[in-house]
């Protein structure tokens, strides 16, 4: 017998050990997933439902293809035993998943008409396709994906496309660069097409638009870009955009195209811009009982939500107390889409208050730490120095002093040296 047999054996043991390892953890635990279809509503007067079903999912290795007889929750359990080569669906911590139907189809758009050119039909028609939603709640990344039949069985499918992305709102400041993130796999299949569209307050539009079979841009606006290289070797169909604008603010939708199928994620862009804020009078001087008007002003902010709160420290005190009674004015809209509002509130400068410290504290998702601005009220004519005021007197004593030692040794100097030019 050859010898190599014998190390050949337990390597092949070996190999069937890790394979029967990896299949139990596919096999372990199904997905929990719903099956969402519309029902009815043929005509105008049926009023269309929606139906749900419980799917479970069982992820399977690819050579573990004969599955287990699950075991039965409930009769109208859909079990589908799926094959995942792309790798992204494989997550312990997927939380929600939902499944629809899918019926393959042409598309009849400019950037993906030549994938299917020449018409021939989709591959296995005759049997379910399931387009697939799958979002893993500990980090927000959300999966979709098409699942057609890998065999002649309904139940036996496999992944044919995978779109990923974050779910969770991005956060983009106004003017700068921005990736809207969109991975995807297409294993084998070299005809693709991308398309990103943009949504806000219902009407979209088509940002850009590549057909990947012709390598040609069909539509694209300004300011807008993808990175070729790593769109064709990692599936990095990332939008980037130039500079961010207010208008960007909204859904922006990634849609990758395969012949006949598609998958597509959406993402919500929120655009803040970081408010410029202004606290008057500054500085804060008054006479005794003299009625003043502070003011904040708030200005360039996105989005309009925000808050502006008024609040004083009194002179001896170390807790804040919030104002009540301040004006907010109606926002104005400026011409890039940025707010401003002013904040304002009308106070009594009364002796005791002498030295009292108002601030102006702004909250707004652009800045988490909030902006504060504040001034010191000084009531004229108030006896009694507070220690800034001290301070004061002590820095121009000092200066004053030190001017005057300056100009005696510059005068004695001045006077040495003329001496001495007359002694010459
Ligand atoms: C595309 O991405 C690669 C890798 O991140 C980078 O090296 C390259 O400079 C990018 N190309 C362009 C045109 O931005
Ligand atoms: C895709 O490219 C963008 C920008 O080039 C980058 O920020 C992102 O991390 C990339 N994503 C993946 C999944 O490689």
């Amino acid at each position: 017998m050859n010898p190599t047999f014998f190390y050949f054996l337990p390597s092949l043991l070996l190999i069937g050990i890790v394979f029967r390892g990896l299949g139990e953890a596919y096999e372990n635990k199904p997905l929990a997933c719903v099956l969402v279809e519309e029902i009815g509503g043929g005509g105008s007067s049926i009023p269309r439902t929606i139906r749900q079903t419980p799917v479970e999912l069982y992820l399977m290795d690819p050579l573990n293809l004969i599955p287990e007889a699950p075991i039965t929750s409930s009769p109208e359990t859909l079990h589908l035993h799926v094959i995942d080569p792309s790798g992204k669906l494989l997550s312990p911590r997927l939380s929600s998943c939902e499944v629809t139907y899918l019926l393959p189809q042409e598309v009849p758009l400019a950037w993906v008409r030549s994938l299917t050119e020449e018409k021939r039909s989709p591959r296995a028609l005759g049997h379910p396709w399931y387009s697939l939603s799958v979002k893993d709640d500990s980090d927000g990344n959300t999966v979709s994906a098409v699942l057609g039949p890998q065999g002649e069985k309904d139940d036996q499918l496999t992944v044919f496309l995978a779109v990923y992305s974050p779910s969770a709102t991005l956060y983009a400041r106004l003017g700068d660069p921005l990736a809207v993130p969109c991975g995807f796999w297409r294993g084998q299949q070299s005809r693709f097409a991308v398309e990103w569209r943009h949504r806000a307050l219902g009407d979209g539009s088509v940002l850009y638009a590549y057909d990947g079979r012709l390598d040609r841009i069909e539509e694209i606006f300004q300011g807008c870009e993808m990175n070729f290289s790593t769109l064709h070797s990692h599936g990095n169909a990332s939008l980037l955009v130039d500079k961010v604008a207010v208008s960007d603010h909204g859904t922006f939708l990634c849609t990758i195209y395969l012949p006949y199928i598609r998958a597509q994620r959406d993402m919500q862009l929120e655009v803040t811009a970081l408010p410029v804020v202004t606290f008057l009078p500054d500085p804060l001087f008054a006479r005794p009982g003299e009625e003043i008007t502070l003011s904040c002003e708030v200005s360039r902010f996105h989005p309009l939500e925000i808050s502006v709160d008024l609040l004083v420290r009194l002179p001896g005190d170390s807790q804040f107390s919030v104002l009540p009674g301040v004006s907010l004015s109606t926002h104005t809209l400026n011409k890039d889409g940025t707010f401003s509002l002013t904040a304002s509130l009308s106070i009594t400068a009364s002796p005791e208050r002498h030295g009292a410290r108002y601030f102006c504290k702004v909250r707004h998702v652009s800045a988490p730490e909030g902006i504060t601005r504040s001034n010191t009220l000084q009531v004229a004519g108030v006896a009694g120095l507070s220690l800034e005021d001290g301070m004061y007197l002590f820095a121009v004593a000092l200066a004053l002093y030190g001017s005057l030692s300056f100009l005696h040794r510059k005068f004695k100097l001045f006077f040495g040296t003329h001496e001495s030019k007359k002694d010459e």
